[in-house]
């Protein structure tokens, strides 16, 4: 195997899961088929990603103590109704979103991935996303029969984690239209929800969820040190990682029946009191261009209402917004 993602998850994989915390460099290529300088360039970005482990001069490789996320303890922990049903876990993926769309044909509605790392973690409008260790990065798989289920999820699920955030750590976070959730106007989470047709009927629904749990701002490339946070930022201290994840599936799948029974306007009214856009001046990009107007609402599909200069209100669906105000 030659240098590559691939070959970091599976030496991540050979690490985490061998019974020793020691290997020698010379035997993890063995087991990875790759060459020694290719396995040491693994190991090395691997490091670079928080995964806690010592090379020694001699070449041998330590795996240190370290908490990661046991789907087992949070599947018998869980007693949703339909998210977190089936829980998947793995060490680093290229995405979750990825991940989860391979088990599309045979896993049940309602299935979550979570992955400690990812290395080609995704935002909105092509953006990468950090996915260092000591994140929460997690997909659900859906398959709503409501057509226009992506933006109002979208705003139902950033609602769920800034309710279970809030329980569990005590930091307060505000709704970005139309999917970050930030705190001290930086941004702490983020939700991606990816769609797939059937001609016009919606097939399935992969909805991500990232949080910056326990990452120092450090992690952070420095362009995005400004407008990021993180919990343990924020808090000076470690969150429960294992407690935030059961407590964001079991709002998430509050929310998810919320939906299904068709309490759509509950969903956006609790979005609306949770939206920090709602009231601002704001900058509105779409493919069209920009434009800067007041945002004066949420409508019945989520999407957002600005005002503009000249009086008329225009709905946004999809766009990237700019508090100016
Ligand atoms: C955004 O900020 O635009 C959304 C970020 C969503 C990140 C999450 S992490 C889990 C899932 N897998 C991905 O590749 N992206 C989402």
């Amino acid at each position: 195997m030659s240098s590559s993602p691939e070959l970091e998850s599976t030496v991540a994989d050979t690490l985490f899961s061998a019974r020793e915390s020691k290997i020698s460099l010379n035997e993890l290529a063995g087991v990875v088929q790759a060459s020694p300088a290719h396995t040491r360039e693994a190991v090395r970005r691997l490091k670079r990603l928080g995964y806690p482990l010592r090379v020694s001069p001699a070449g041998v490789i330590e795996r240190l103590p370290f908490k990661l996320i046991d789907p087992h303890q949070l599947a018998a922990e869980l007693a949703t109704e339909k998210i977190g049903r089936r829980i998947e876990w793995r060490l680093h993926v290229r995405s979750t979103q990825d991940e989860l769309k391979k088990l599309k044909d045979e896993a049940e509605d309602g299935t979550v991935l979570v992955a400690e790392t990812q290395y080609a973690g995704r935002g909105r409008l092509t953006r990468s996303w950090l996915s260092a260790v000591g994140g929460l990065s997690m997909s659900v798989l859906l398959r709503p029969t409501w057509p226009r289920a992506h933006q109002i999820l979208t705003l139902a699920f950033a609602t769920a984690a800034s309710r279970a955030i809030r329980d569990v750590t005590n930091v307060s976070s505000v709704l970005k239209w139309p999917n970050d959730l930030m705190v001290r106007s930086r941004k702490v989470a983020g939700i991606l929800a990816e769609a797939t047709y059937q001609g016009s009927r919606l097939d399935h629904l992969i909805v991500g969820l990232g949080v910056n749990v326990n990452i120092e701002m450090t992690r952070f490339p420095k362009t995005l040190r400004k407008a990021s946070t993180s919990l343990s930022h924020e808090l000076g201290r470690e969150a429960d990682r294992s407690l935030l994840t059961k407590r964001i599936i079991e709002e998430m799948d509050k929310s998810y029946q919320r939906f299904e029974l068709g309490h759509i306007s509950e969903l956006l009214d609790d979005a609306r009191r949770l939206c920090s856009t709602l009231g601002r001046k704001v900058r509105v990009t779409t493919v069209e261009g920009n434009l800067v107007g007041h945002a004066v609402g949420l409508g019945d599909d989520g999407q957002l209402l600005v005002r503009l200069n000249r009086g008329v209100t225009v709905p946004f669906y999809a766009a990237d917004v700019v508090h100016l105000r």
